[in-house]
């Protein structure tokens, strides 16, 4: 992964960027040395190097099994989705299933989708992976208790217990109770990681690695990340990173726009939003993260960006080699619609040019850019991103002197809806 930053001065922040970077520099050290807020949430930060070896063959022997049913359901929202469906979309051939299919449930509550899902599943071969830390998210739940319902309809207890999986707590919540009871197969998500940093965990392996893609070498990828962005050196590009998005935040931008030249990375983006955006939003602080995809969007938020309120600044992630790119542009003999100039070249080619005039643009309308180029978009560097990013984000957020592990403004919207649903607290 290599990362630029491009119109670092001319910022008034509280220093220069180099200010910056020593202050990230000490926030990482008391992120690493377990000193600051939330610290009882830090299991994330080893976890690449740490990964027990009996529980990656547990992952892909399990994976094994349920890849011969034809589809599986993943259930979960937020963290316990989120990242396993990134991983997936930017690995997976956009035309084409994996096989099995992967299917996400109970990331809304929207009736149409569910029943919309189960008339698809009836009468085909699928199985179930239900995610929930808490064990007790009402949306993962519900589309659970709908999904088991219509498994117990049609297929015997014996043939359940094959194709149905949980991954929750050790010992709390409703699902870990349940599972017990039924003897489902469950995985566990150690105490002290939350959700949104749980990808690296049965909750992102195990549907990644039914989907067929090697979380050996994802792991790998974080794993040489963990090196990297552990490293107290202001090279760092964790450091760099969070020094630069917050000396942004003091200079007035206050909106983060992740911005892909890729379709794939569409999902990637979602997980980057939620990682950021719940992990700073708090005390009336916090980057607001958006995110786009050019060319796209330069076609919807592009005037915006180059002349509305000059709040934004942008992260592009950008992938080098992309191999199966096979759209030589013909030439035409009569040229009547002009791109013979082309002719020869792949779209590809005009994406990068498309990416460069962009970043102009933008700088010379003041729009501060980070580029992140990664060679390939493939396991291995989806690992190192990840990892990177949620270093990053732990140490953007001691910047910010909030605790980016916890996520009590979630709950306001449930207290409002148990009330209105009329649901008893046992
Ligand atoms: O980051 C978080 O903790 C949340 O976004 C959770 O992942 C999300 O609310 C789902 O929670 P649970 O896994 O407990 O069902």
């Amino acid at each position: 992964m290599k990362i630029d930053f491009f119109q670092i001065t001319g910022n008034s922040g509280k220093g220069t960027f180099s200010d910056y970077c020593e202050k990230a520099l000490e926030r990482l050290e008391i992120l690493n040395s377990g000193k600051g807020s939330g610290n009882d949430f830090l299991g994330w930060i080893n976890l690449p190097q740490s990964y027990d070896d009996d529980e990656i063959k547990d992952i892909i022997e399990t994976a094994g099994n349920l890849r011969e049913l034809d589809i599986i359901v993943i259930i979960g929202i937020g963290g316990s989705y989120l990242g396993a469906k990134a991983i997936i979309e930017a690995l997976k051939p956009q035309f084409e299933k994996t096989s099995p299919e992967i299917i996400f449930a109970g990331h809304n509550l929207c009736g149409n989708y569910h029943s919309e899902l189960i008339d698809y599943l009836t009468g085909k071969k699928y199985g179930l992976i239900v995610i929930s830390k808490s064990g007790t998210t009402t949306e993962p739940a519900i589309a659970f208790r709908l999904l088991l319902h219509e498994m117990k309809n049609n297929f015997s207890a014996e043939e359940i217990r094959k194709r149905v999986i949980a991954i929750t707590d050790a010992e709390k919540g409703a699902l870990k109770e349940l599972a017990d009871k039924e003897g489902f197969k469950t995985f566990i998500i150690p105490d002290n990681v939350g959700g949104r940093y749980s990808v690296l965990t049965p909750v992102g392996l195990l549907p990644v690695a039914v989907a067929g893609f090697d979380i050996e070498s994802l792991l790998h990828g974080s794993s040489i990340a963990q090196n990297i962005c552990l490293e107290y050196s202001t090279e760092n590009p964790a450091v760099k990173y969070a020094a630069f998005r917050n000396l942004m935040y003091d200079s007035g931008k206050k909106t983060e726009l992740l911005v892909n030249y890729n379709l794939r990375l569409n999902f990637f983006t979602e997980w980057w939003k939620q990682l950021f955006g719940e992990s700073e939003g708090k005390e009336n602080k916090g980057i607001f993260p958006a995110s786009a995809s050019f060319t796209t969007d330069l076609h919807s938020l592009g005037q915006y960006i180059q002349q509305g309120e000059r709040t934004i600044f942008e992260t592009v992630i950008f992938v080098n080699n992309q191999e199966n790119d096979t759209t030589f542009i013909p030439v035409n003999a009569d040229d009547n619609d002009n791109l013979n100039y082309l002719a020869g070249k792949n779209m590809e080619y005009v994406n990068t040019k498309a990416a460069e005039g962009t970043l102009i643009a933008h700088l010379e309308g003041g729009v501060p850019n980070i580029r992140i180029e990664i060679d390939n978009l493939d396991e291995y560097n989806l690992g190192f991103l990840l990892y990177f990013f949620e270093i990053s984000c732990g140490i953007s957020g001691y910047m910010l002197n909030i605790n980016p592990f916890d996520q009590p403004g979630v709950e306001d919207y449930k207290r409002n809806m148990f009330k209105l649903l009329r649901k008893n607290n046992r």
